[in-house]
């Protein structure tokens, strides 16, 4: 019997002695059992095994190879693929990672424990209707836990919003330096982004009105963004939800809102429109990045719309009964808040000391800008050779900056030192 994969583009070919034994690509020759291991990640590895192989015949592939390939939908082509931030160093086990906007001070003890405790029971499946985390969002935040959904990181809930109210022919409005998710789900219904440039790396509702078509189903704005660390303020905000088209959907990206003192996120906004939904997440502020949930607030009616294609287990309840017990835990969050304050303040202040300034930061990152990209990227290779990885953002049409997430003491005093090294190793 003869077996051929061209599954990974590398041919393999199994010949079978009598037996057991096999020969490899006609050299050696081993049991099933440890060829199979060999043809590793190909599920008929299992199969032969057990003796039970069957593949299609070798001519009806190349039949097979002849056909029109498959087409992506429209758009689809056009996306860049995500650039998440850089986290290892070859040959570094002192790394400082400043490049993801994580929380310094790691997940709420409570968390893990909740996490720990949902090991005993992956056997089950979970909640479909999240009722439990939604509640505590509702208590903490002061919502109707009914108009509450949750979602596999708020990447999720922006990708639901565009699946669900943008298509072809529509457009996705979002300003010159937005976060890169939402021209990627954009994209990826078919539906048009358009770009509303910022003033001075600050979102300009102005532009964005200017920008607004009858076409337009959804704005999306961070406040604040990411990677500017700027945001606008609530009059502004209703200004921009008031002068939309009809039928459009202002989307209020609240990723870093909890690191602005007093602000609600743009509840107040969601709560008096009904063309207003806000985005939030559990991977900043309560640093659950790596475990994937957010969430969104919206009018009763669009809430109800997205349900319909979320995933009916679209989180695992370690995920909710881990997001639940973050959300609840109020003085560890208190103590990140007043971390990130202090530090940040701190590092701009250095930063700006040695010659690097920034905008006013009000997440839990800051903007640093240098002279041009030259001496940006000079500083990043820098930074690498000491051990430090920050987030570069030419994709963001910001080449000539890094973004530089605050970190806990050590780790500022640390990324504040050696850009001062380089600045004056240039002087
Ligand atoms: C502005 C903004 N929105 C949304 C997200 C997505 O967050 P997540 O999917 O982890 O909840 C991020 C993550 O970096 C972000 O910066």
């Amino acid at each position: 019997m003869e077996l051929r994969s061209t599954g990974s583009g590398l041919e393999r070919r199994f010949a079978r002695s009598p037996g057991r034994e096999i020969k490899v690509e006609g050299r050696r020759a081993m049991d099933a059992r440890e060829a199979c291991k060999r043809w590793r990640g190909c599920n008929i590895a299992g199969q032969f095994a057990a003796g039970v192989a069957r593949r299609a015949p070798i001519e009806r592939r190349g039949t097979m190879e002849k056909r029109m390939p498959p087409t992506p939908q429209p758009g689809i082509m056009e996306i860049a693929l995500y650039q998440g931030g850089q986290s290892a160093l070859p040959g570094r086990d002192d790394v400082i990672k400043l490049s993801s906007n994580e929380n310094p001070y790691g997940p709420s003890p409570k968390a893990v424990e909740a996490y720990g405790r949902a090991a005993y029971r992956l056997h089950r499946y979970p909640s479909t209707d999240h009722l439990s985390l939604r509640t505590a969002i509702a208590e903490v935040h002061g919502l109707d836990p009914d108009r509450i959904i949750c979602g596999v990181g708020s990447d999720e809930i922006i990708h639901f919003l565009c699946q669900c109210y943008a298509g072809p022919g529509d457009e996705v409005l979002h300003t010159e330096h937005g976060f890169a998710m939402y021209r990627i789900s954009a994209l990826a219904a078919g539906a048009t982004p358009v770009e509303a440039r910022e003033r001075e790396r600050v979102t300009d509702v102005d532009a964005l009105l200017a920008a607004a078509t009858p076409r337009t189903k959804l704005v999306f704005i961070a406040n604040p963004n990411n990677p500017t660390g700027t945001m606008i303020g609530g009059n502004e905000i209703a200004r921009l939800a008031d002068g939309l088209p009809d039928g459009a959907i202002l989307v209020l990206d609240g990723a870093y809102a909890e690191f602005v003192d007093g602000y609600d996120g743009g509840v107040s906004l969601v709560d008096g429109r009904d063309n207003v939904v806000m985005t939030r997440t559990f991977s900043k502020l309560y640093g659950l990045g790596g475990l994937r949930i957010g969430w969104g607030y919206g009018p009763q009616g669009i809430i109800d719309v997205l349900n319909r294609i979320r995933g009916p287990f679209n989180l695992s309840q370690a995920q909710l009964d881990a997001a639940e017990a973050a959300v609840r835990d109020r003085e560890f969050a208190e103590t990140c808040l007043a971390g990130n304050r202090r530090m940040r303040a701190w590092l701009a202040e250095a930063l700006a000391e040695k010659g690097v300034p920034s905008d006013t930061s009000c997440a839990n990152f800051i903007l640093a800008r240098f002279a041009d990209e030259a001496e940006a990227e000079a500083c990043d290779a820098w930074l690498k050779e000491a051990g430090i990885l920050v987030r570069k953002v030419a994709g963001y049409k910001l080449p000539h900056c890094l973004r530089i997430t605050v970190g806990d003491e050590a780790a500022c005093r640390r990324v504040a030192h050696a850009v001062g090294q380089f600045k004056d190793a240039r002087a």
